[in-house]
């Protein structure tokens, strides 16, 4: 989900619309504002949908200088105006806006407000709710019942902001577990799940710490702790033109951040290769990789296959074992460890609940990490012992592309420095700053190879239920990377198969044109892989290759410029993204905002 909030500036609910168009893909079926003018007109709209649906419903004659907005990605209740936020008390006094998972809302639903009817079956109403109580009931005023409330929310994940009629130019904002921002205006004030809906307000911000409650006023921001001693914080800068962050004239976000790719791979090079193609890393980062005996990769999602591929360059180029986990797995089922664990957890947005569990007991347990994320000063970035930036620029559609093969790449990069520091002959023989060039080359080859991937597409992918990716190895994590694109934005129930698992069992699903993609860049698998093809080509697959050029036949489909076998992921996984984009807009699909899915979940 995302939150907005600005208080002194008269055009509030342009700013928080807009600001709720840039959060959209954090959670797009339904949304809503609150916003107050001063004069004792406030406005409470709300729709099911996306942004452009409240913005209609909105219309001309809503007006206000301090308002609050929320885009929904539903938790508790199915989308639809009455569970869309802001959720309101039942007087109408008090509005919130809330990201995260209230665990206990049921117990306090049944303690304190058994004799109030909701309006909602969201966990959220019940917070509003309870605030008012301790109002109304208990004359506190209302930054202690908010005080009051938050104390009993056990180990809820939230990102609050709370209005109050009666006070209607002040913010009340809480969080816990869940990412929020204070921008700092010059006699206006702006709060923000992310700095992107804000920027070109301010691009000054605050960073909030769990447990913190902030009174925001246009002129005042007053931060305190749990126990309520104020707390002094200085702003960072938050360095992201707007531009970047706008899709020009792509029709969809997927496309142009598909196209960034070779850029992203010169930058890391830039920023982490020096002149003779050694890494530059942070000399204690490197001392604390070397001291461990064992590396844990930690992630979700797409990032968690960019740890598959990783692994894989850790062990070979630095010989150190390396272990990749699923976070929300490993969260509540920890393996046992080595003696010396480090940790990387890899996260595009550095928000990922699921994710960031893990580091809060690997913190518990003082174990060193690394966060290698996109966004500077996210939640996972300031937690972890060190960061490592992607340098990928802002990634907006929900699928994640340039983030993947980032993350491969600067692991790559990581892989050499621990592998040179350790004086293993892998590293120092592995031209990393080569092989990155050629990479980016063979990227742009590929995506400038559109209409082929179109054509495909339109040919074998539109109208199949269902589709499958094989491989072995590093293909075999590329397979499952490139079927799960496949699978959010166009809905083919697509699976990423080990090449040589499918004839256990998997098998039987194969029925006449069933599209079979294989993976084929490690020369000491290819020709098993290439019998995996022909045993469903037999059963009536329709078999399509993506296949490096030095591994190459004649009926081939897709031929990949050759690099190191090590680095091929890096290639393999272009065609996968452009079929499933093409596969998407095909089919008339909105590619950047698939359905039931978010961008950054920041829930458990
Ligand atoms: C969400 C997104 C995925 C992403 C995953 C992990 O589920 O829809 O595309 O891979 O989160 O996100 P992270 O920001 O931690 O890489």
């Amino acid at each position: 989900c995302g939150i907005v909030g600005v208080t002194g500036k008269d055009s509030a609910v342009s700013i928080l619309l807009n600001g709720l168009e840039k959060l959209e893909y954090r959670g797009y079926d339904s949304a809503g504002i609150y916003v107050n003018d001063q004069n004792g007109q406030d406005y409470l709209v709300k729709e099911k949908g996306r942004i452009d649906d409240l913005r209609k419903e909105v219309g001309a004659n809503v007006q206000g200088s301090t308002g609050i907005g929320h885009t929904r990605w539903a938790t508790h209740g199915e989308p639809s105006v009455a569970n869309a936020h802001p959720q309101v008390s039942a007087d109408g006094r008090f509005y919130l806006v809330h990201n995260g998972v209230i665990e206990n809302f049921q117990d306090l639903k049944n303690d304190y407000l058994s004799d109030v009817e909701f309006t909602s079956q969201t966990d959220t109403e019940v917070i509003v709710q309870l605030v008012d109580r301790f109002v109304t009931k208990e004359g506190l005023d209302t930054l202690a019942a908010f005080r009051k409330t938050l104390s009993l929310l056990g180990h809820s994940s939230y990102g609050f902001l709370l209005m109050d009629k009666e006070a209607p130019d002040t913010l009340y904002v809480a969080k816990n577990k869940s990412p929020l921002l204070i921008g700092v205006g010059d006699g206006f004030n702006v709060v923000c799940s992310d700095s992107l809906a804000m920027l070109d307000q301010t691009k000054d911000y605050l960073e909030l710490h769990d447990g913190e409650i902030v009174v925001v006023k246009p002129d005042e921001i007053k931060i305190t702790d749990q126990q309520g001693n104020a707390v002094e914080r200085d702003t960072f800068h938050v360095d992201i033109d707007a531009a970047q962050a706008d899709k020009g004239t792509y029709p969809f976000y997927m496309l142009k951040e598909i196209d960034e790719q070779p850029n992203v791979m010169r930058k890391l090079s830039q920023v982490y290769l020096n002149d003779d193609g050694q890494p530059v890393i942070n000399a204690e980062l490197l001392d604390a990789l070397k001291a461990a005996d064992r590396l844990y990769i930690v992630a979700a999602g797409t990032s968690y296959h960019a740890g598959l591929v990783g692994a894989r360059l850790f062990e070979s180029l630095a010989n150190v074992p390396t272990e990749v986990h699923v976070s929300s797995e490993f969260a509540y089922n920890q393996p046992l460890l080595s003696k010396k664990p480090f940790f990387i957890f890899l996260t595009q947005s550095g928000e990922t609940a699921d994710s960031r569990e893990v580091l809060l007991n690997v913190n518990e347990q003082n174990f060193p990490s690394l966060t290698i994320t996109n966004v500077p000063n996210s939640t996972l970035s300031r937690e972890a012992t060190y960061t490592l930036l992607l340098h990928a620029g802002p990634e907006i559609a929900v699928a994640s592309t340039k983030a993947y093969t980032a993350q491969i790449a600067l692991q790559a990069i990581l892989a050499k420095a621990l592998g040179e520091a350790d004086d293993q002959p892998a590293a120092k023989d592995f031209d990393v700053k080569q092989q990155l060039a050629l990479v980016a080359n063979g990227m742009q080859a590929l995506v400038d190879e559109k209409a082929t991937f179109d054509k495909l597409a339109k040919a074998d992918l539109l109208k199949t239920p269902n589709a499958f990716y094989i491989g072995r190895g590093l293909d075999y994590a590329v397979s499952l990377e490139t079927a799960l694109k496949l699978k959010e934005i166009s809905y083919v129930q697509a699976e990423g198969f080990a090449s040589g698992e499918l004839k256990h069992g998997t098998i039987a699903l194969i029925e006449k044109d069933t599209p079979v993609i294989g993976i084929i860049t490690q020369q000491n698998t290819a020709g098993l892989t290439r019998s995996n093809l022909q045993e469903v080509e037999a059963r009536g697959a329709k078999t399509i290759t993506i296949v490096t050029d030095a591994l190459a036949k004649p009926d081939d489909t897709i031929i990949l410029p050759t690099v190191d076998e090590r680095m091929t992921a890096l290639l393999s996984v272009v065609p996968g993204q452009l079929l499933a984009y093409y596969t998407s807009l095909n089919k008339g699909l909105d590619v950047d905002k698939p359905r039931n899915l978010a961008k950054s979940v920041t829930v458990e």
